[in-house]
C-alpha cells in the first residue's frame, strides 16, 4: 500500500530567492549540510553509485549542487579509487568557495562550476559524456512538463542518473516540522516542509523518465526521509 501523503505540491522555496550572501541564506545552507548528515545523503548516494557504475568514472556532473559540500565529502571517500575525476557543479547560484575548490584540487579532482539555470546548462552544445549525473534534494523543485524536460535533457548527456530526494511520507513530514530542534532558521524550517510536500513516492520519478526500453530504472525509499531514483542505460548485447 502506498505511504504517500497528500497530492504532490511544488511551491517556490525561500532559499532559491535569497542572494548568495544573505545571512539567512548562508545560515540555511549550513542547516542543509546538517540535514544531509541526518538524512544519510552521502551514504545513500554512495550506495546508488556502487549499484549503478561498472567502473570508476572520469566525469561526473551534479545538478543543483549548492555549495558542493556533499560531493566534497563523497570525493574524500572516493579519491583513492576514483582518481582524477572532473566534476561539474551546476547551480543557478554561484556558491562554490575558493576553499571548497582547493579541497577538491588537493584530492586530485578538477571542479568546474556552471553557475546557471539547469535548463540553460543542459541545452549547451559542449557537453562531454558524463559517466554519472547526480542530484541531491534538487529534482523535487520540478513538476509536470519541466520535470519531463529535465529528465529528457539528462538522458541526452549520460548513461547513469541518480537522485536522492525528499520522501513524501508521514515520517518525513514529521521530521521536516522538527528541523527547528537542530537550530534550523526560518528559511530552512519553511523549505523543509515544502520540500517534503514536493517530494516523491512510489514510482513517480520512473513515470517521468523518457524510457524507450533502453534503461534500467530503480526507484525506492531510503532510510527514513529519502526517496531515490536511478536510471542506468542497459548495455547493448
Ligand atoms: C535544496 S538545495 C540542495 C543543494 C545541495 N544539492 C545539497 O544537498 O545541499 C537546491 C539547490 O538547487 C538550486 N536550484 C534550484 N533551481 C535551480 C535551477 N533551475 N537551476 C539550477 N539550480 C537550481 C538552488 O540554488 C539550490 O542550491
Amino acid at each position: 500500500m502506498s505511504e504517500a501523503i497528500l497530492t504532490r505540491r511544488v511551491e517556490e522555496e525561500t532559499l532559491d530567492h535569497l542572494r548568495e550572501d544573505d545571512p539567512r541564506a548562508i545560515r540555511s545552507r549550513r542547516d542543509l549540510r546538517r540535514i544531509n548528515r541526518i538524512m544519510g545523503s552521502l551514504s545513500i548516494m554512495n550506495s546508488l553509485l556502487n549499484a549503478s557504475l561498472a567502473r570508476a568514472p572520469s566525469h561526473i556532473a551534479e545538478l543543483g549542487a549548492g555549495d558542493g559540500s556533499l560531493l566534497l565529502r563523497l570525493a574524500k571517500g572516493r579519491a583513492r579509487t576514483w582518481p582524477g575525476v572532473t566534476l561539474t557543479l551546476v547551480d543557478q547560484q554561484d556558491l562554490l568557495s575558493a576553499q571548497t575548490r582547493a579541497a577538491f584540487s588537493d584530492l586530485g579532482w578538477t571542479v568546474r562550476a556552471a553557475s546557471m539555470d539547469v535548463f540553460a546548462w543542459l541545452e549547451r552544445a559542449d557537453h562531454p559524456r558524463y559517466d554519472a549525473v547526480v542530484a541531491n534534494l534538487f529534482v523535487h523543485h520540478f513538476e509536470g512538463d519541466a520535470l519531463s524536460r529535465l529528465f529528457r535533457g539528462i538522458a541526452r548527456v549520460t548513461d547513469c542518473f541518480i537522485a536522492c530526494e525528499p520522501r513524501r511520507a508521514r515520517v518525513a513530514l514529521l521530521g521536516s516540522h522538527l528541523v527547528g530542534a537542530i537550530g534550523a532558521n526560518d528559511v530552512t524550517r519553511r523549505d523543509a516542509v515544502l520540500s517534503v510536500r514536493a517530494g516523491f513516492s512510489d514510482r513517480e520519478l520512473s513515470a517521468c523518465w523518457p524510457d524507450d526500453g533502453g534503461w534500467q530504472l530503480r526507484e525506492m525509499g531510503a532510510r527514513l526521509f529519502s526517496h531515490t531514483f536511478a536510471a542506468v542505460r542497459r548495455v547493448q548485447a
